[in-house]
């Protein structure tokens, strides 16, 4: 989806020609009906992500990191907070967004093991 560089307007203008947070209707305008699932799995599974990220960095106690892990944290961080700003549950580019969370969420638990 991304990599198809889909034009903001095919989702954020709608047929009166006003701008709009899209929910599934443009996914199925280009792609087959079914895709509305694909939206609502793309959400639910960004959201969960986004929010179980959160709940493990707030549960790590920094001063237990090594070094290497306080810069992955902040790496971490920045990368979590534009996802969380963009808005877009991970819609803008699922792919990544997915992968990055999953690897994140990984890496903390790692930490906090022995
Ligand atoms: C494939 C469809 C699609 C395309 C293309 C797309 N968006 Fe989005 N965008 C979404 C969806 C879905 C949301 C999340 C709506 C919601 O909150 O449920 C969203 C959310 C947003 C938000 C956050 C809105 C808010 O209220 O927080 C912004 C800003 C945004 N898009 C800008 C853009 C820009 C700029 C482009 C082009 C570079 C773009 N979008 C292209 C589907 C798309
Ligand atoms: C303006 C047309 C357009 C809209 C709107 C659109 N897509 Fe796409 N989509 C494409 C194109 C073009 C491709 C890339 C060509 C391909 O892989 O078939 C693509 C690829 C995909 C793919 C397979 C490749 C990948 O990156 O995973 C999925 C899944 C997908 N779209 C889901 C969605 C969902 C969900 C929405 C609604 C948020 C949506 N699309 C909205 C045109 C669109």
């Amino acid at each position: 989806m991304a990599e198809a560089e889909t034009a903001c307007a095919a989702c954020h203008v709608n047929k009166s020609n006003q701008v709009v947070r899209p929910d599934a209707t443009p996914c199925v305008q280009c792609h087959e009906k079914g895709f509305e699932k694909t939206f609502e799995e793309w959400r639910s599974t960004a959201r969960t992500l986004l929010a179980e990220v959160r709940t493990a960095l707030a549960a790590i106690k920094p001063a237990a990191l090594t070094e290497e892990q306080k810069v992955q944290r902040a790496e971490i961080e920045t990368v979590l907070a534009a996802l969380e700003q963009d808005g877009s549950a991970g819609v803008h580019n699922h792919a990544f967004a997915a992968a990055f969370l999953r690897d994140a969420l990984k890496k903390i638990q790692s930490w906090t093991k022995g």
